[in-house]
């Protein structure tokens, strides 16, 4: 079969390399880099380090408004799929890159496999949930890390295609957390004792109010290591926030994935408002203080090891000083099996 993978994002990267890995061994697979991330750390040090192969076509599409950014996707893999004619599309998560690769697919009619299937945070105000909800509807392959997730799809009326594979990125976690514990980040930086945070998303971003609410308990808590995503960065300096969180925060650039695991492994608590940051804290046993007001990955906090504070200093603060999980975690999100799962479920297609 030949398969036209469509990735754009740091964290879709990650998700395809454990699966590209799977599917190369009995099909072709087409990649296809939409250019949404392009900075050499928001992308190539991903390829490089997770040992993903080239990508076939990258259409430096970049930065811009959501209607241009995924407008042009979708013009322009439109043209990759007319040319290259795949039996299946092969999407990932929620980003731009998501939906303009499953819609170009639907509209000339080549079937659309979804990884991560199914999540849903139930806020449409972030564009996250619109993209997951509309790729979802026109997916002919429903790839479901949770059972939550499947019962989400059945809630809006979607059972064809729907399977229950388990978590890419739990796959990816464990195929590398060997190699991340000989990096030297923790010792690079001088890190012992410390608390790990990451911030992206538009809705922290770009309020300035939450932003500096945001910065000013993490500054406040005295021992936080931040990678600092560029949307960030940009918006911190737009805000007039930046000198001071550099001075109060350790602020670093984007790290590859392998230091990252490292950081997380080592962090006493993770405050994050990344989706998978939530999941990787869970799997590796850190605490995590989500700064949002809702999650889709709902059995992190279901199962204790996730606490929901937004953007408000008081709720970071008291969270990051005394939230202690007391239960024990599952395999709720599988046990690294993932892409070999979804490997399968695309095979059954060309019987
Ligand atoms: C995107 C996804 C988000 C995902 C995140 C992963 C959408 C709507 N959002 O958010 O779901 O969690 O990726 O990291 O698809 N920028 C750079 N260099 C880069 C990439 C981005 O400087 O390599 C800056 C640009 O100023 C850009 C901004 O970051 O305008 C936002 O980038 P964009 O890809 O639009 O959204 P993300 O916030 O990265
Ligand atoms: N990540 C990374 N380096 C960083 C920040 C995050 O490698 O500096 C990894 C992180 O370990 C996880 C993924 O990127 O695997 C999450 O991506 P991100 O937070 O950008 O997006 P989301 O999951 O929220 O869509």
């Amino acid at each position: 079969m030949k398969i036209l993978t469509v990735v754009g994002a740091r964290p879709q990267f990650i998700k395809c390399a454990p699966v590209s890995r799977e599917l190369r061994k009995e099909h072709e697979e087409v990649l296809v880099h939409t250019g949404q991330h392009y900075d050499r750390e928001m992308s190539d040090l991903f390829f490089e380090e997770l040992k993903i192969p080239r990508p076939d076509y990258n259409l430096g599409i970049g930065s811009g408004p959501h209607g241009r950014q995924t407008g042009a996707m979708l013009a322009g893999i439109e043209e990759v799929i007319l040319a290259e004619e795949p039996d299946l599309v092969l999407v990932y998560g929620d980003t731009n890159s998501t939906l303009a690769g499953a819609l170009a697919a639907a509209k000339v009619h080549v079937p659309v496999a979804h990884v991560e299937a199914g999540l849903r945070s139930f806020d449409r105000q972030m564009p996250e949930e619109i993209n997951r909800v509309l790729t979802d509807h026109i997916s002919d392959l429903l790839l479901c890390p949770t059972e939550t997730a499947v019962e989400n799809l059945q809630r809006e009326g979607i059972t064809a295609g729907v399977h229950l594979t388990g978590d890419v990125m739990v796959d990816a976690l464990l195929q590398h957390a060997g190699v991340a514990r000989a990096s030297s980040v923790l010792a690079d930086l001088g890190l012992d004792q410390y608390r790990l945070a990451t911030v992206h998303r538009a809705e922290n971003t770009d309020d300035p109010a939450r932003l500096a609410a945001i910065m000013r308990a993490l500054g406040d808590l005295g021992d936080v290591v931040l990678p600092c995503h560029p949307r960030t960065e940009k918006m911190l300096k737009n805000a007039g926030l930046y000198e001071e969180a550099k001075r109060r925060i350790g602020l670093i650039p984007p790290v590859g994935y392998l230091e990252m695991l490292a950081l997380e492994s080592g962090a006493k608590t993770i405050l994050t408002d990344s989706g998978g940051v939530q999941k990787e804290a869970y799997v590796l046993g850190v605490p995590c203080i989500t700064m949002r007001e809702t999650t889709e990955w709902v059995e992190t906090v279901e199962d204790g090891w996730n606490v929901l504070v937004g953007s408000d200093y008081d709720a970071i603060v008291r969270a990051a000083r005394t939230f202690a999980p007391e239960r024990e975690r599952s395999d709720v999100f599988g046990k690294g099996e993932a892409a070999r799962a979804i490997a399968a479920v695309i095979g059954q297609m060309e019987d």
